[in-house]
């Protein structure tokens, strides 16, 4: 059996919609209720739906032989996992924004409010900028509005939370997708099923005009 976790929402309903394709079908899943978890015998598979920022988590304890996580929060976390496809779904970018015509001067401390202070941390060290992170946990864009920051760090996918508070994109600190990971102890002992899994996953990964 290879335990899958996958995110809970749009992203995990687009994952199960390739995972069902591929072949690794639960029909159940699709029922309109409450379970977190679901199985197929037949096809020797499990899945979790657990809150997307907490995938790696069980992937990482081995509670979950593979699952599927945001680049975002691989990136923030740094679990002890193995990434093996980047699924080109769930597509979005990490960027810094701020109230629309804002300019860093540069002579004082940045006042930088997020949900991602590791990435956001790394971002800046690498430009010498010293910033004072403020660790949000969601709405990070009524931060600068309010003037509890300079800027914030946050994911942008439309674009729409930030024009309709009047913010605008300053950076891109790096792009997202989706990437389907494996727990490293789970890869060594059912590398077949979890190397078939990827192998047909990856024959389903639509690329975009904007890759090339
Ligand atoms: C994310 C992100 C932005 C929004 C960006 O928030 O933090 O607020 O989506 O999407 P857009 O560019 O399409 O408008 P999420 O919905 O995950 O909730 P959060 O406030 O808890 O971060």
């Amino acid at each position: 059996m290879i335990n899958v976790a996958l995110p809970k929402g749009r992203l995990g309903e687009s994952v199960y919609a390739m995972f069902e394709t591929a072949g690794y079908e639960c029909p159940a899943i699709k029922e309109n209720n409450r379970k977190l978890i679901f199985e197929n015998e037949a096809v020797g598979i499990r899945f979790f739906w657990v809150k997307p920022s907490d995938v790696s988590i069980y992937v990482e304890r081995g509670s979950a032989d593979i699952g599927v996580a945001g680049k975002d929060i691989l990136l923030e976390y740094q679990p002890d996992i193995y990434e093996l496809l980047d699924l080109n779904i769930g597509k979005c970018r990490m960027a810094v924004a701020a109230p629309r015509g804002y300019h860093d001067s540069g002579e004082r401390t940045l006042k930088v409010a997020t949900k991602f202070s590791h990435i956001a941390s790394r971002y800046y060290a690498d430009r010498g900028r010293d910033i004072d992170i403020i660790k949000l946990n969601g709405s990070i864009e009524i931060a600068p509005i309010l003037g509890l920051s300079d800027v914030i760090v946050d994911i942008v996918e439309t674009g729409t939370t930030l024009r309709e508070n009047d913010l605008e994109v300053v950076a891109t600190v790096v792009p997202i997708s989706a990437r389907l990971i494996a727990n490293k102890a789970a890869f060594k002992f059912k590398t077949k099923q979890i190397e078939e899994i990827t192998a047909k996953l990856k024959g389903l990964v639509v690329k975009n005009d904007s890759d090339l």
